[in-house]
């Protein structure tokens, strides 16, 4: 009895372990999401996306403000694509 008690437990416990583990993927993933595949995931829903050479680092500060309440991004997502629009400009 107390052999299959133990089991038991260790079954539960391994599978607390593992939906623990995986969520924890999940949600690391999001947060690793590269500026890069930020902006071509969200910047090309609604119109194609200009190129970082089409406006000047000043113009795209602006834009992004307009831009991040248009896509419903948040801070993090919207710094982070602002940082590569100017970077590879
Ligand atoms: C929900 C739809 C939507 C998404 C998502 C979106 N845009 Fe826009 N974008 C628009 C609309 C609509 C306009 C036309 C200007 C306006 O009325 O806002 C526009 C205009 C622009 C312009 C022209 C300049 C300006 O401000 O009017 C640029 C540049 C631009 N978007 C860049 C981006 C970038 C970069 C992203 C990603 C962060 C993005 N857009 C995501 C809807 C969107």
């Amino acid at each position: 009895m107390k052999k299959l008690i133990s089991i038991v437990t260790g079954a539960f416990l391994f599978g607390a372990f593992i939906i623990i583990i995986s969520s924890c993927a999940a949600t690391k993933e999001i947060a690793d999401k590269s500026s890069t595949q930020l902006w071509g995931e969200n910047c090309m829903r609604c119109h194609n996306t200009p190129p970082s050479s089409a406006y000047n680092n000043t113009q795209w500060e602006t834009i992004s403000m307009h831009m991040k309440l248009r896509a419903n991004l948040t801070d993090l997502e919207s710094a982070k694509i602002l940082e590569f629009l100017k970077s590879s400009n």
